[in-house]
């Protein structure tokens, strides 16, 4: 996917995706990741979703980053938070107290930038890139950190539609991080009723979420 598919979606305000309220399979399993209050949560291609917000209400710090600054902007105006934006070399860096959300390509930031992080939490990131992408992300992903990961995929037959959202079967999740890290399914949840997906023509469709450490 171009970067630039995506920032022409935030330009439009058409960020589909984007579900209003906390993901259910983050505050169901949240647990897992064994976090204590003040430690830092990392969310890669984290749009504006609301569990970022969700995650400052459990008492974390949230480190985000997306291509686009619409993303951020919208999030922490929506939550009427002032906030600074400051250009760097390889991303801007809007910075409010809670959060610090990088707008720029997740593959330009290094272990620096995330320093102290202690959790990676993905929803919608793995599965909107495409095929070949996603090697290159998980590895990334496990290079810059060794936080365990909290994966949220989605399965729906191939066919029909074309992705964005691309699905991510759980023989692939091992595969793309099964050989540095030991990947647990830890639930799954049938989502088609409340996704956007069915309009587009998807009949059936599973949320599956992982635990990666
Ligand atoms: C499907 S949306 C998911 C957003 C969010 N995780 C959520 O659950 O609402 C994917 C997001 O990834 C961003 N994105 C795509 N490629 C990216 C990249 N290389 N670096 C940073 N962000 C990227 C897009 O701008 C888009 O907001």
């Amino acid at each position: 996917m171009e970067a630039e598919f995506w920032l022409q979606r935030w330009r439009e305000g058409s960020t589909p995706w984007n579900e209003g309220v906390p993901n259910a399979a983050l505050r169901r399993h949240l647990e897992c990741l064994d976090l204590h209050p003040g430690d830092r949560v990392f969310v890669p291609l984290c749009g504006k979703a609301e569990d970022m917000w969700w995650l400052h209400e459990q008492g974390f710090e949230v480190f985000g980053i997306d291509l686009s600054p619409i993303a951020g902007r919208e999030f922490l105006g929506a939550h009427g938070l002032s906030y600074t934006e400051t250009r760097h070399s390889r991303y801007s860096l809007l910075e409010s107290p809670g959060f610090r959300l990088f707008a720029g390509d997740f593959f330009a930031l290094d272990a620096g930038d995330l320093e102290g992080v202690a959790a990676i939490y993905d929803r919608a990131a793995l599965v909107a890139l495409p095929p070949p992408v996603r090697q290159g992300y998980a590895r990334r992903l496990t290079e810059l950190l060794e936080a365990p990961i909290l994966l949220i995929t989605m399965e729906y037959p191939e066919h029909e539609i074309e992705g964005p959202p691309f699905p991510v079967c759980e023989r692939e999740v091992r595969a793309l991080f099964g050989e540095r890290r030991r990947v647990r399914h830890v639930g799954e949840e049938d989502i088609i009723e409340r996704s956007n997906l069915r309009e587009r023509g998807v009949t059936r469709l599973v949320e599956h979420t992982y635990l990666i450490a």
